[in-house]
């Protein structure tokens, strides 16, 4: 197959960052997605309704104009976060998840949850209205191997509120790992998973290749072979329980290339062509559109997009850079080539 033509696609985990930051990633994804979750990792984090609808309001008025894209709003959970402000979650119309982070665990995360036993009246209640919790599935114990904290976190987390709250929707965001793919594979109905682009095409050769990249670090960090090949068959297994969540995450080149950088890939300049590549690479291209446009949306409980957007087999070179207002950002595939582009989009 050298060309595809899906229903538009929709960003299950996206950060858009905020101010000139926002304004100049928002393009890469109004231009290929329908809508978006995005994370609300921002400083401060987003904690309140107030916030998202402030959020939301600035993330519609930075749209190119004649661009139509609708941001999915999320709020951070802390150990602070009250019933009350679910409830007025569950009345919105903007806020459509909570995002748990373990206090520490990635940028921006320090007001995350110290203990899960602070949010079970939260829990309860997210679990009574069906508003999803997506988890940042790491624990952060520095005795932990980096590269064991998602399946440590199956176990001693997940298993547990799963039992707790059985009837939770619970997305698993970007599972890095083979046991992560069988334990959501194996759990109920309510319980799924956001696959990234890079999990699908990196493994952690990519953070040493020919010296330290700071561009392939991310988290969830990259795994072995071995977990990016049982993340391929999850995604293109057609089970509905795994779907499209870029997790682009843009930061200043600045602050990659530094003693101690930040974690985070962008990838949102060629997203669906990067998943493109990668259902290709496993001759399941026929099974792209449902992890890309249909499964999330379900999940969500959200109407399915009308466009389309065609993809053909061409060949095409990423910028080395993006310059933004105040700096750049190095995407994914920065002076390398991505093997599928975008053809043309209906609305
Ligand atoms: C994300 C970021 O930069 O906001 N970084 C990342 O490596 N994925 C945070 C996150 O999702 O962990
Ligand atoms: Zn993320």
């Amino acid at each position: 197959m050298s060309a595809i033509s899906i229903t538009q696609p929709d960003d299950w985990h996206l950060h858009l960052r905020e101010g000139p930051m926002m304004e100049s990633v928002l393009r890469d994804t109004a231009q290929r997605f329908a809508r978006a979750i995005v994370m609300p990792n921002l400083k401060p984090s987003v904690v309140s309704v107030a916030h998202a609808t402030d959020y939301h309001a600035k993330i519609k008025a930075a749209l190119p104009s004649g661009m139509a894209f609708e941001p999915l709003m999320t709020l951070f959970l802390t150990d602070l976060t009250t019933v009350e402000e679910i409830e007025k979650a569950s009345k919105s119309s903007i806020v459509h998840a909570l995002k748990y982070y373990p206090a520490g665990a990635t940028t921006n995360s320090d007001n995350g949850v110290t203990d899960f036993k602070h949010v079970y009246a939260v829990l309860d209640v997210m679990q009574k209205q069906g508003i999803p919790l997506l988890m940042h599935g790491e624990v952060t114990d520095s005795d932990i191997d980096i590269f064991d904290r998602e399946a440590v976190f199956i176990e001693r987390h997940l298993i547990p509120i799963i039992q707790k709250f059985p009837e939770l929707k619970i997305v698993l965001e970007h599972i890095t790992t083979c046991d992560a793919a069988e334990f959501v594979a194996q759990a109920p109905a309510n319980v799924a998973a956001t696959i990234t682009p890079h999990h699908l095409l990196l493994n952690r050769n990519a953070i040493f290749a020919g010296g330290l990249n700071p561009h392939h670090y991310c988290l969830p960090i990259l795994k072995r072979e071995k977990h990016r090949n049982a993340l391929t068959v999850a995604a293109t297994s057609g089970d509905p329980k795994f779907f499209l969540g870029t997790d682009s995450a843009p930061h200043d080149r600045k602050s990659k290339e530094t003693a101690c950088g930040c974690a985070g890939i962008y990838s949102a300049h060629a997203a669906i062509e990067l998943y493109a590549e990668a259902f290709d690479n496993a001759g399941a291209l026929d099974r792209l559109e449902a992890f890309a446009s249909f499964y999330g949306a379900d999940f969500y409980g959200l109407p399915r997009n009308q466009g389309t957007v065609t993809l053909e087999k061409k060949s095409w070179e990423v910028p080395k850079e993006f310059q933004y207002q105040h700096g750049s950002v190095v995407p994914f595939r920065a002076g390398e080539t991505v093997s599928w582009r975008i053809s043309g989009t209906t609305q």
